[in-house]
């Protein structure tokens, strides 16, 4: 049967990739010189490249674990119109925050809440009909996921007009930063949170060559709804300005990760650790993610308002982003990449030892990076400001290696594959 032609959406990723990579280079060496740095540079990450990846890859799990068929338009030609819609939103936005005009950053905002509302509720439909799998809890992870991007863009939208419309009213304006830190929480903890959750249940045994622990489906529904209801009280804990009810939220939030994700993914990993780079990058990431969740309920523990929230978790916004989802994000990729090019067990063998190169130097470089930065985030002085730069240098030249490895895998393992399928091979096996 011929398979149907599938836009290659991916991509768009690889495009923001390359744009966030930039961008943290440009910060890194003369920051302000890009319009609203920090948003900026926050939002290629997690809108650009990981939203992207979320929009795209869930679909390709929810196609494995629901059964979903080769021409099931949900999966393709749905999601490629969303996926459209959510690029050329992402466009307006950038612009609209480089203009400073609210009416194009709520248009763009509203466009992200309705890509978002069609996600989940084509996500909600496809289980309803497959709910005999065993994995059905997956794909409510996505669907919870799904919810707070819409509840973080409705967030966002009320921001912006906070931001750059001079006749808000006071309340709104006054509500920024408490409003700020609310849609941050439903989009890291959210958004992206739940989806790593959730696809972690599976991917992260798999990549790491073993079984996953018996009980691992079990842990991730029971800590289903104790994430969801942490993460709803720490938004309202947020937005009625008590951070002591935001880190409780928080900390259930953190549990309900650990329970849920960590200790099943620990016990298989007792069984067989993990030996691959992909692998690695994923339990790496996974690891930073709740370091930088814990820091970010002891800060709000500690914080008086959203506004010393905001300012004292400054600091941890890039490595959560850079060690933390960035390094999870890799990891998965790093994995699948040479399992979706495929072309059988010689040619993803060519893939996985053109990413594996220098892997144990990369993820030490890496991740000690991380660590130093974060040391020497509270020092002042030229000296201090200087250890930074460097630190940061060497962190995100491991992406870059990564991103030319996998493009150089890509070439590699299809060459591989052509080879393999070519007929003189056929001929010389049947031989
Ligand atoms: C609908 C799309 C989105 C829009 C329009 C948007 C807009 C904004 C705005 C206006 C701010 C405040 C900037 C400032 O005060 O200078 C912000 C901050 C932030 N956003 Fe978003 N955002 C979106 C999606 C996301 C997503 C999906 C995530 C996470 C996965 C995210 C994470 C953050 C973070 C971490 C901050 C910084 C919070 C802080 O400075 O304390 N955003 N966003």
């Amino acid at each position: 049967m011929k398979k149907p032609r599938v836009a290659r959406t991916d991509r768009l990723t690889t495009v923001w990739l390359c744009l966030a990579t930039g961008a943290a280079a440009v910060t890194i060496v003369a920051r302000g010189l890009i319009p609203q740095n920090l948003w900026t540079t926050i939002h290629l990450v997690t809108l650009g490249v990981l939203s992207n990846g979320i929009f795209q890859w869930s679909w390709y799990f929810v196609r494995a674990l629901a059964h979903l068929g080769p021409t099931e338009s949900r999966a393709g030609r749905d999601n490629t119109v969303r996926i459209a819609i959510f690029n050329a939103s992402l466009v307006a936005l950038i612009a609209g925050m480089w203009a400073g005009a609210w009416v194009v950053t709520v248009a763009g905002a509203s466009a992200v809440g309705i890509v978002a509302s069609w996600h989940g509720y084509a996500l909600l439909s496809a289980s309803r009909e497959r709910l005999a799998s065993r994995f059905a809890v997956i794909i409510r992870y996505y669907i919870a996921a799904a919810f707070f991007l819409v509840v973080g863009a409705i967030l966002a939208g009320l921001v912006t007009v906070a931001m750059f419309d001079p006749g808000a009213p006071d309340w709104l304006t006054s509500a920024r930063d408490r409003l700020t830190v609310a849609h941050a929480m439903a989009g890291v903890a959210g958004w992206v949170g739940l989806t790593m959750g959730g696809t972690m249940v599976t991917l992260g045994p798999t990549a790491m060559r073993t079984r996953m622990d018996p009980a691992a489906v079990s842990f991730a529904t029971t800590a289903l709804p104790l994430w969801v209801a942490g993460l709803v009280t720490s938004e309202v804990g947020a937005l009625i300005g008590s951070m002591r009810i935001a880190s409780l939220g928080l900390l259930i939030v953190i549990g309900a990760a650990a329970l849920g994700v960590g200790v099943p993914l620990g016990r298989a990993a007792c069984a067989k650790g993990p030996s691959e780079y992909g692998a690695w990058s994923l339990v790496l990431g996974g690891a930073w993610i709740l370091v930088a969740g814990a820091g970010a309920c002891l800060h709000a523990f500690e914080a008086g308002d959203a506004s010393a929230l905001r300012a004292a978790f400054l600091p941890w916004l890039p490595i959560l982003g850079a060690a933390g989802l960035g390094q999870v994000f890799v990891g998965a990729l790093a994995y699948m990449m040479p399992v979706v090019i495929g072309g059988g067990p010689s040619a993803v063998r060519v893939g996985i030892a053109v990413l594996e190169a220098g892997a144990p130097i990369r993820e030490a470089s890496r991740n000690i990076a991380a660590v130093f930065a974060l040391s020497v985030a509270s020092l002042a002085g030229a000296q201090a400001l200087r250890l930074t730069i460097a630190a940061w240098v060497v962190l995100l030249s491991t992406y870059v290696i990564d991103i030319v490895l996998m493009a150089r895998c890509g070439v590699a393992q299809a060459r591989a594959k052509r080879a393999a399928s070519s007929p003189s091979q056929q001929g010389v096996r049947r031989g």
